[in-house]
């Protein structure tokens, strides 16, 4: 049954040192066993293929246990426990587990076809309607570029006045710098796959520098420059202009369609949503000194430069992020390391449980284009 080898530790080839190891392709997966180790994090998940693809995405996750529909746990169903350094494999009625497939060259964009019958993704609304049918909510969900899931109430649903209602959801699908720090002697910037071919009517970004737009904020993100905290802006259905403080790297977004007013701020840049415009990753060209993308490693190597350190980032299949330490930084033991990093851009629904008469699934957007449907999966049928 355990014939998966998994190996720690320091692999150093010529100059070159991979820190967290080299793991096996293994995308086996292990009924009613629960594999313990360190929590890295419990996430809503309505399967055991969704929960492993977040194993995938997750830069330091090495194997996780779902805990299924049919587990008697009932405050702990539909969840994925992404988990690093295994310790045991014990008995566990209701808990599949298994391993992250990144040695498997997953798809960063998955096709996620599965339909979940009496089962409600709550949370992460940003626009409802009313079809005819789950097909339809799926369909108008698959041509929305915001929608990544849905919910959607059928014909038998309790309350009579949502039924035939459709939710769309959305969620990040552009990577995000969980931490954004100060430190001198690091240059941080991303991975050059993110800059898709110039699309023919990309529109110019304005930014308006010395700049406040007033008002309330919707949400908060780190981001090292404008540039990202206004893709993050375009992406987000819930987004019409952004406040960018580069003193503290906080990038605010802001939900008012009705009124923009702004005011001279030193330091603060402002701008405009632009998700009329087909996107352009133009920002992850932009590599930033004195900045430290803290946490989310996913490796990390030697490098005799930024450039060097990018190039790597951009060669690893999961790479989104980097940080470079410099022969500046203080700390001579840690100069030339390059650390690569990672963030989920997998749709996660905010809750995941039953509800009955209601279906729901993921945006079909990906499967269109992608040549591999879905990851296959041995051993994953009950
Ligand atoms: C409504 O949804 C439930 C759960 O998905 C399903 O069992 C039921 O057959 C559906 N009802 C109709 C009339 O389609």
């Amino acid at each position: 049954m355990d014939t998966h080898v998994v190996l720690f530790g320091l692999l150093c080839l010529f100059d070159l040192c991979i820190g967290q190891g080299v793991l096996r392709c293994n995308p086996e997966l292990q009924e009613n066993r629960d594999y313990l180790g360190k929590n890295i994090i419990l996430l809503p998940s309505p399967d055991v293929n969704h929960c492993q693809l977040l194993c995938t995405q997750h830069p330091n996750c090495q194997f996780f246990s779902y805990v299924r529909a049919d587990s008697s746990d009932e405050a702990n169903r539909f969840h994925c426990n992404l988990r690093t350094g295994l310790r045991k494999k014990v008995k566990q009625p209701g808990v599949t587990s298994g391993f992250s497939l990144k040695a498997c060259s997953p798809d960063p964009e998955p096709c996620l076809s599965q339909l979940y019958h009496g089962v409600s993704f709550s949370g992460a609304d940003y626009q409802t309607l009313f079809t005819s049918d789950y097909e339809s909510c799926q369909r108008v969900c698959t041509n929305d570029p915001y929608c990544r899931f849905f919910t959607f109430f059928n014909e038998s649903f309790e309350t009579a006045k949502y039924r035939y209602k459709c939710h769309l959801k959305y969620n990040w699908n552009i990577p995000r710098t969980p931490f954004v720090k100060k430190l001198s002697g690091l240059v941080s910037g991303y991975s050059q796959k993110l800059i898709i071919a110039q699309p023919v009517t990309a529109c110019e970004v304005q930014l308006f520098t010395n700049a406040e737009i007033l008002g309330n904020h919707t949400r908060h993100l780190l981001t090292a420059s404008p540039e990202h905290c206004h893709a993050l802006c375009t992406a987000h259905p819930q987004c019409t202009y952004f406040v960018y403080d580069s003193e503290d790297y906080k990038c605010y977004l802001k939900d008012d369609p009705n009124e923009m007013v702004m005011r001279a701020k030193d330091g603060v840049t402002s701008g405009i949503s632009a998700s009329f415009c087909q996107h352009e990753n133009n920002w992850a060209k932009k590599t930033t000194a004195g900045v430290d993308f803290w946490g989310a490693d996913l490796d990390d190597l030697l490098a005799d430069d930024a450039e060097g350190c990018q190039r790597a980032c951009t060669e690893n299949p999961h790479c989104q992020f980097f940080s470079y330490v410099t022969k500046t930084f203080s700390n001579r033991n840690l100069r030339r390391i390059c650390y690569l990093k990672s963030s989920i851009t997998l749709p996660v629904p905010y809750d995941v449980s039953n509800l009955a008469n209601a279906v729901s699934g993921f945006s079909l957007r990906s499967c269109a284009l992608s040549t591999i449907p879905e990851v296959q999966v041995p051993g994953s049928s009950t």
